[in-house]
Formats: structure tokens, C-alpha cells, sequence
């Protein structure tokens, strides 16, 4: 689906001086556009290619709120004149497939001088990964990082300026730009920024390394955002931050607010009619934020609660700050607490020192949590953090625990999907189901996927779904 909808794509009254500083700049570039427009006989096109995570996608909505504004039409194809990959740094592969990119684009940028490359994201805030660009990809254009992607109109006159290679990346800062165009993916549908940044330091993480220290967003200017979007017709919202338990730190007197207030706050916005959030740290989620998902319809069904490991020795040096047995009472509560929720969770297998005992305790705590679904990885070893100069496990050992682990989740999340069966929910309905375009699919409040018979005019809409069959992941239903 392509972006559709423009946010704040005009100046606002009480904009800050740096985001004037960026409208201006967009003007600039849009004087560029309209020249290379003339040149090629029609309007140039961008493609943003986003890898990683939801906090990524957002980023990549934003790149492409400007691009929209200056003049671009927004494609799919990497075959575009502009091409900009938004890129995840969390685990190896997910830098290979950004050099993959960068050799295929490669191919077609010789055949088409004018065309453009930027890089940016969580890979480029790492010294090797810039060098590396420097000596082996000569034909990108511009790189910057995620501190100052605010930044991007700017750097777009600069990188049409110069005949060299822009390179442009920040340590840290503080900063928090509001106020700039954004173009959603979806209409129905949105993302928002709580906080950015993460000081939690897991010893496998290169995250508060590339992200730098956490911040949180003034709370007036989120509830602006959402107060916008719902008038713009979005019903279903994201609070996106790296631990968003811990919200609010750091937030001038006069507007303290933890996370669980916040999402209170959030759900008083009247057309907004369903709240998510990710990613909850277990040290850190509140008792006050058990109570106000529970008593509150709005709050998706759904709590993202990262286990990593289900052994306390391995937790310790993962530093976490939470043992086996505390994950398993803060489970035991939600669910008594909230009964119909789905606790989903992030896994990872062959950590340093990591046993086989150890992986027998993640086991466990797998099919003790009932876990709806998990997502589970294998160690990746990110050089400036801690557990990257420990002694590592070997791949014999940690891929048939990999292995093992995986089939009790896929066991465990088959199970707890057909608790539902036989229920009517109320699905948000997103699109034509791809396979069959007699069905739509929709997510249940919980974020089960739902296919069943319907019609475009059902997208952007709820409805209420009777789940028939239960295929594993999804349910099969019908409209009631
Ligand atoms: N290796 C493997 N998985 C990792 N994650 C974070 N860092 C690493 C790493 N070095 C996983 C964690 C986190 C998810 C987003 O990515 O499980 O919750
Ligand atoms: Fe990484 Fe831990 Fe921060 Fe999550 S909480 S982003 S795993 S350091």
C-alpha cells in the first residue's frame, strides 16, 4: 500500500525555530525538484526502503512527509530516482541485506547518472559500517544518522550541491523537532513517537549505543499529534518508545506523567478508537498500567513483553534485572488481571555462556507463560557492547537449541490461538486478503490476524467477526 496522507505538511503556528529552519529548506529543495522535474519530463519518484523495526517505519514516514512535499512521487521500485535505505543494525543479517541492496542498486544507478542514494538509520550511527560505505560503495549520495533525520530537507540541498559524498552523523542529542511532515502508510492507522532512545543497556544490544539516551516527548505534543490524526481519520494508534514503561523521565515538573497516565490520557481523545503499544520492559511495567488497561476498552488486548531468556544466570548477564521467577508472577498477574490479553515475547538463543540447562529454563517459562507468539532469534554479536568480547557459543550448539525452543513456541502459540474460537471480535479491517481477494483481513484487538468474506469499502473500518476456525496464526470468520 502506497503513503496516502500528508500530517503537518504546512508550517504550524507555534513551530519551533529549527523547524522553521527545515520549511525553509524545504522550499529550497523543492526549487531543486521542480528543476530535475523539467529535465526529465516528469515528476522525479522516491522509494524508501525501511528494514528493522516499527520505530524505523515511523522514521521512513517522516522521510517520506518530506519528500511528498518537495515534489516527489513515492514508488515501490528501487528503480526510482531516489532511493533511500532507513536501516536496522540489531543483528548481522540485517546489515548484510543493506550491502545486498547497496550492490543491486548499484547495477542501476550506472545506467542512470541523475539518479540519487542515501543511507540512514540505526547502521549508520556505527564508525566500521561508514567506512566500510566509504571505500566499497562509492556511488551513495548521502548518509546520515537517527539523531538528525529532522535534518533531512537540509541535507537533501546539501547533497544536491555537492558532487561528493555527504556524510553527516551525530553522537547523541537532546533535541526533539516537532511539527514536520509525515506521510502515513496508512490512513486508518498510525504510529506515534512517545520517547526515543533507550538506557537500559542489555549486554547483547547495540541499541542505546546507535539510539543514544532516552528522551520523552512532551505529553502536550503528543496528545496534539493524536488529536490531529484523529481528525484526520485515524482509529487505531501506536505508542512506539524502546521501553515505554519508563516514560516520563527527564519531562520538566509541570508536565510529569508515567506511561500508565499517559496512555489514559490518550484514550480520552474521542475518534481514536484503539491504543497499542511497544515495547514494555518486564522490570518496569506498573501495576498502575495493569489497572488501566484493564479497565479500559480502548487499550488493545496485546502486551509485547521481551523474555530473552528464561534462566536467571543468563538474565544477570544479560542485565535485564528481572529473574525467572518474577517474569513468571508479572505474567500470572496480567492475565488474572486481564484475562482475554495476549502476551507476546522476544527470544534469544545462544547468548554467551548460554547452556543447554539454560535453554531448558527459557523452555520452561515458555510453556508456563503460554506465550501467544513469540519472536526468537539467534544471538548476534554487535561489537561495541558488552557480551560482544565474551566467550561466544558455538553455532552446534546454540541452532539445535534454537531449534528445540522454536517448536515449543510454535506448539504453545497454536494452543493459545484457539482459545477464541467460536467468539465474535471486533476486527479493524486493513486490507484485501492477498491470497483470496474474496476475504479482507483485520486484527483482532489482541493483534490476531482475521480473514473473512468482505469488500474494500470495508478497509479503515471495524466490524464485528464471528472466528469460525482457528488455521494456527489466523482465524477464518464471518461477519456478524
Ligand atoms: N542478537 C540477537 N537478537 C537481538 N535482539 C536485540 N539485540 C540482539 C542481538 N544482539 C533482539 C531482542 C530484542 C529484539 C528487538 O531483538 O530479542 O527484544
Ligand atoms: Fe536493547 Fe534492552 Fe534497550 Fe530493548 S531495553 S532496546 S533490548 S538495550
Amino acid at each position: 500500500m502506497s503513503s496516502n496522507e500528508v500530517l503537518h505538511s504546512e508550517l504550524s503556528q507555534n513551530a519551533s525555530e529549527e523547524t522553521k529552519r527545515q520549511f525553509a529548506f524545504m522550499e529550497k529543495a523543492t526549487a531543486y525538484v521542480e528543476e530535475l522535474s523539467k529535465e526529465l519530463g516528469r515528476k522525479p519518484t522516491a522509494c524508501v526502503v525501511t528494514f528493522g523495526c516499527q520505530m524505523n517505519a515511523r522514521d521512513s514516514e517522516k522521510l517520506l512527509g518530506i519528500l511528498k512535499k518537495i515534489g516527489y512521487e513515492e514508488v515501490e521500485s528501487e528503480d526510482a530516482d531516489f532511493v533511500i535505505y532507513n536501516t536496522c543494525t540489531v543483528r548481522d543479517n540485517a546489515d548484510q541485506r543493506v550491502y545486498g541492496r547497496l550492490g543491486y542498486v548499484s547495477g542501476i544507478k550506472k545506467k542512470k547518472p541523475h539518479m540519487k542514494i542515501a543511507l540512514c538509520g540505526c547502521m549508520m550511527q556505527e564508525q566500521s559500517a561508514i567506512e566500510k560505505i566509504q571505500k566499497s560503495y562509492r556511488h551513495v549520495d548521502l548518509i546520515f544518522g537517527t539523531h538528525n533525520i529532522f535534518k533531512f530537507a537540509e541535507l537533501y540541498c546539501t547533497m544536491i550541491e555537492s558532487e561528493r559524498m555527504i556524510i553527516d552523523i551525530w553522537k547523541d542529542t537532546d533535541q526533539i523537532v516537532e511539527d514536520l511532515p509525515i506521510a502515513r502508510k496508512y490512513s486508518f492507522k498510525s504510529g506515534i513517537n512517545i520517547m526515543f532512545g533507550c538506557n537500559n543497556f542489555c549486554t547483547y544490544c547495540i541499541v542505546p549505543y546507535v539510539r543514544g539516551r532516552e528522551r520523552s516527548r512532551n505529553p502536550k505534543d503528543i496528545i496534539r499529534e493524536i488529536e490531529y490524526l484523529a481528525e484526520d481519520g485515524v482509529k487505531e494508534i501506536m505508542l512506539l518508545g524502546q521501553n515505554v514503561n519508563s516514560y516520563g523521565k527527564g519531562l520538566p515538573e509541570s508536565d510529569q506523567m508515567s506511561f500508565a497516565q499517559l496512555l489514559e490520557e490518550v484514550c480520552k481523545v474521542e475518534k481514536i478508537e484503539r491504543v497499542r503499544f511497544m515495547t514494555s520492559h518486564p522490570k518496569d511495567l506498573s501495576d498502575g498500567l495493569i489497572e488501566v488497561i484493564a479497565n479500559n476498552e480502548k487499550v488493545a488486548r496485546h502486551i509485547h513483553l521481551p523474555l530473552q531468556s528464561g534462566s536467571d544466570e543468563i538474565l544477570k548477564k544479560m542485565n535485564r534485572h528481572y529473574t525467572k521467577e518474577s517474569f513468571l508472577a508479572l505474567v500470572d498477574k496480567i492475565r488474572t488481571r486481564i484475562p482475554d490479553v495476549s502476551i507476546t515475547t522476544d527470544i534469544i538463543v545462544g547468548f554467551p555462556y548460554e547452556t543447554d540447562a539454560d535453554v531448558d529454563d527459557t523452555i520452561d517459562v515458555v510453556k508456563k507463560a503460554k506465550f501467544d507468539n513469540a519472536f526468537t532469534f539467534i544471538y548476534s554479536k554487535r561489537t561495541g557492547t558488552p557480551a560482544a568480547s565474551w566467550e561466544q557459543v558455538p553455532e552446534s550448539v546454540s541452532k539445535p537449541n534454537f531449534d528445540r525452543l522454536l517448536k515449543v513456541v510454535q506448539e504453545t502459540a497454536k494452543e493459545q490461538a484457539s482459545r477464541f474460537t467460536g467468539q465474535t471480535h471486533r476486527v479493524l479491517v486493513e486490507d484485501i486478503n492477498e491470497q483470496d481477494s474474496s476475504l479482507v483481513t483485520g486484527r483482532m484487538s489482541n493483534n490476531t490476524l482475521v480473514h473473512f468474506p468482505g469488500s474494500a469499502d470495508l478497509i479503515g473500518n471495524f466490524a464485528d467477526v464471528s472466528l469460525d476456525e482457528c488455521h494456527g496464526f489466523y482465524y477464518i470468520g464471518h461477519m456478524i
